[in-house]
């Protein structure tokens, strides 16, 4: 956080299955699984493009299961109104957490990594990662969204009070 190009708007990718964008995925995943994350989008690694990667294999504790997704171009479009407030972090800003309200359902439409479509609809900590990921991609880090920021602090501090509410 601080770095100017995180508050980027990045720029689509243009053309599919190209040995520039793969080499990028690689970077991100490698990135993603050094630091243990649930999603990386390039902006955090200095690229302006419209890319994130997310999921995991092993569900986090409480939560749904996230298939692991490389999503390009996406597009999301809500399919309610209704809000759920989380706990988020992120790897641009180490050692903090917030509680962000977000979508509750949603669908998401974009290309995977060879130009083929995703689209899935999709609720909870699922609709949750898409959103803090796709929001990289429009320089919008999740304090920005935070409604009430004293449910914003310091991971360890907030763990020795209180524990996480969904
Ligand atoms: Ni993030």
């Amino acid at each position: 956080m601080g770095d100017a190009r995180l508050l980027d708007v990045a720029r689509p990718v243009l053309a599919f299955d190209t040995a520039p964008l793969h080499a990028l995925i690689a970077d991100l995943e490698d990135t993603m699984a050094h630091l243990d994350g649930a999603g990386l989008a390039a902006p955090q690694i200095g690229v302006g493009l419209r890319v994130v990667i997310f999921g995991f294999d092993e569900p986090y504790p409480d939560e749904d299961s996230v298939p692991y997704t490389v999503l390009i171009n996406p597009v999301l479009t809500p399919l309610s109104d209704e809000v759920e407030a989380g706990w988020e972090g992120c790897l641009s800003l180490p050692g903090l957490r917030g509680l962000v309200p977000r979508w509750r359902h949603l669908r998401y439409r974009g290309f995977d990594p060879f130009g083929r479509v995703i689209e899935r609809e999709v609720g909870g900590f699922h609709a949750r990662v898409v959103q803090h990921e796709c929001d990289h991609l429009d320089g919008i880090l999740y304090p920005m969204r935070i409604s009430d920021l004293r449910s914003f602090g310091f991971t360890d501090v907030l763990d020795l009070q209180q524990e996480p509410e969904e």
